[in-house]
């Protein structure tokens, strides 16, 4: 029956979690594959503004009923908040359309089925490169997916000119996939002016805007880090936002994610709102509740929200603090190179510029865990680690 199903090949970053797990060196290895934050014991920790949130959920016991389709309105109020700015005109003028979603992926995928359903001759624009599951979700709903031009390996930075060039030349309603902040996999993002010179020409052109922020809060702050998305509501454009609490809650397992599309008027975003909850309907009915119940409970809570924002920048300033350590250890170790890239780079990942052929050596030789395409989690390096990781990338670099 199954003869002509062809194997999966894996995913390049999941695919390194089981590898990861299987490897017997215990003693060495270090896990740089996926986008996970690691504290500086190296464990996966738990916030502890999660740990009073699950608190007040499991006494006395919640019960288990089914969400809405769109989520538990206070959750999509804190996504709202969030990305828009608690006070800002658009969500008081009620413009904009939110759903939770199964985290980032589910976003992507609901936001991709509407783009099909409701735009189907639009080309989807990514970066070059992107998060490869970028890919994968639009052409999986049918979308043609077609890349920019983006980074550039010889300035480490971003080709600007060329990116504003092919956007002058798209087709009204075409899709740009942007990375309001920490961009994946390159840590290389657009300055403040560099945005609005882009978003003039996403207007101009009627593009169609879709902010994939899975990273709020771990390049510059909770505010900086959306400044691309506010200046395009303010700019007047219609958006869509599609937005993480993997990373920032660590609360990876729970897949809590957002979906909000900014839309002209009330009414509009009324329709929106129906067509994203048919979307869900269709795929997985309601999300789950444990970790809505968790955003709803920390993100509507002065105490644990200030807690929150307090944990979420400490996990930021220890990736920051760990790239300076392995720059300092690397150019020391190879003062003819120039490392300043790893303080440059925002977010958790740096783009190494390592060929895969040296990325697998790094796995082989050393344990050490890389995305093939040279990115690196600066999330999983430690006091303990950081040392052992530079040697190696020393070795293979020699
Ligand atoms: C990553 O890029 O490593 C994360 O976003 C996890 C994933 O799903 O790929």
């Amino acid at each position: 029956m199954f003869e002509h199903v062809t194997p999966y090949a894996g995913d390049p970053i999941l695919g390194l979690m089981d590898k990861f797990a299987n490897d017997d060196r215990t003693d060495i290895k270090v896990n740089l594959g996926v986008g996970v934050y690691y504290t500086e014991d190296g464990k996966l920790p738990v916030l502890e503004c999660v740990k009073a949130a699950e608190k007040q959920i499991a006494s006395p016991p919640k019960a288990r009923g089914y969400l809405p389709m769109d989520g538990l309105p206070g959750y999509r109020k804190a996504c709202q908040n969030l990305l828009f700015g608690r006070d800002s005109d658009v969500l008081k003028a009620g413009r904009v359309a939110t759903i939770a979603t199964l985290g980032g992926s589910g976003a992507l995928k609901v936001g991709a089925e509407f783009i099909h359903d409701w735009f189907p001759k639009a080309t989807c624009y990514v970066s070059d490169p992107t998060w490869g599951n970028h890919i994968g979700i639009f052409e999986g709903s049918g979308v043609e997916v077609k890349k920019y031009p983006y980074y550039d390996a010889k300035t480490i930075g971003v080709k600007f000119d060329e990116l504003c060039e092919f956007f002058k030349n798209l087709n009204e309603n075409d899709v740009v996939l942007l990375h309001p902040c920490c961009h994946n996999p390159t840590g290389v993002d657009l300055t403040n002016e560099q945005w609005d010179t882009v978003l003039e020409i996403v207007k101009d052109k009627k593009l169609i805007p879709f902010m994939d922020i899975a990273y709020q809060g771990f390049g510059d702050d909770m505010e900086g880090d959306a400044y691309a998305i506010r200046r395009a509501v303010e700019m007047g454009l219609t958006v869509f936002v599609s937005n993480s609490f993997s990373k920032n809650l660590s609360l990876y397992g729970e897949r809590v994610g957002g979906l909000s599309v900014v839309c002209p008027s009330k009414e509009e975003a009324e329709v929106v709102q129906g067509q994203l909850k048919f979307i869900v309907r269709r795929i997985y009915s309601s999300p789950a509740s444990h970790g809505n119940h968790v955003v709803d409970i920390v993100m509507n809570n002065d105490e644990l929200f200030t807690q929150w924002i307090g944990e979420v920048y400490e996990m930021r300033d220890r990736i920051r603090d760990m790239r300076q350590k392995l720059q300092d250890t690397l150019s020391a170790k190879l003062p003819e190179r120039d490392f300043s890239y790893f303080t440059k780079q925002r977010g958790m990942f740096s783009f190494t510029g390592l060929t895969a052929e040296q990325v697998v050596r790094l796995r082989e030789e050393f344990a050490v865990y890389m995305v093939e395409n040279g990115r690196m989690c600066i999330a999983g390096l430690n006091n303990k680690n950081v040392d052992y990781v530079a040697n190696a990338i020393a070795q293979v670099l020699k």
